[in-house]
């Protein structure tokens, strides 16, 4: 089956997943991995499945790739499968997490969720972990979204290791079940 990893990245962390998820797609199919700039509308017609990530901006997936999303055909041959990256935390903890994780990454599932049902392609799922922060984008975080000095001692080491082999090991089992599911 022919592949298409497409990927919105700016400080490399959607990047990594998405070379992951490239990687794993290669053993067994025809994958190609492109930033989403370099993918034109006309060759979407050659894939069987697209992997499509972004960054997250805004709790939502990056304004880019969403312009990259509307470019998208209607009723395709393709399937789709999604991923992305957010610097709050995973929502698989505590009570406090999921609450971060709904406020400030929320909207990034239901886009592909509404674009996959609008479009009415077949949607096999999402993947998403942490992804470290700028420098800017950190002072933001913890001036608005962690304020508490303890908790920020304990966010901060733990987000600047993200992706980490574990976030891209999960990735690739993603990409396996995506694949088996087709
Ligand atoms: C302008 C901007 C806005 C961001 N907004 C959010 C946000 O709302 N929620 C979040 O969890 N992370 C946010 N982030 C952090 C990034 O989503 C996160 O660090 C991501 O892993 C970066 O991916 P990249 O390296 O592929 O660009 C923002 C980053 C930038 C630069």
């Amino acid at each position: 089956m022919k592949i298409l990893v497409a990927y919105y990245s700016e400080t490399g962390n959607t990047r990594k997943v998405a070379e992951a998820i490239s990687e794993q797609a290669s053993i067994n199919h025809d994958a190609i991995l492109k930033k989403i700039q370099n993918v034109s509308p006309d060759e979407l017609k050659d894939y069987d499945l697209l992997f499509l990530g972004s960054t997250c901006h805004d709790a939502d997936l990056a304004r880019p790739f969403k312009q990259f999303l509307d470019t998208l055909p209607k009723r395709p041959r393709f399937k789709l499968a999604g991923f992305f990256t957010h610097a709050t935390y995973t929502p698989n903890h505590t009570t406090r997490r999921k609450e971060l994780f709904a406020q400030w990454a929320g909207k990034c599932a239901p886009t592909f969720e509404q674009l996959c049902q609008e479009k009415e392609i077949k949607f096999l799922g999402y993947f998403h972990c942490m992804g470290a922060p700028s420098k800017p984008i950190e002072a933001f975080i913890h001036q608005e979204i962690i304020p508490s000095d303890k908790e920020w001692k304990e966010y901060l080491p733990e987000v600047k290791t993200h992706p980490n082999s574990q976030d891209l090991e999960d990735a690739k089992h993603f990409a396996l079940k995506v694949i088996s599911k087709y």
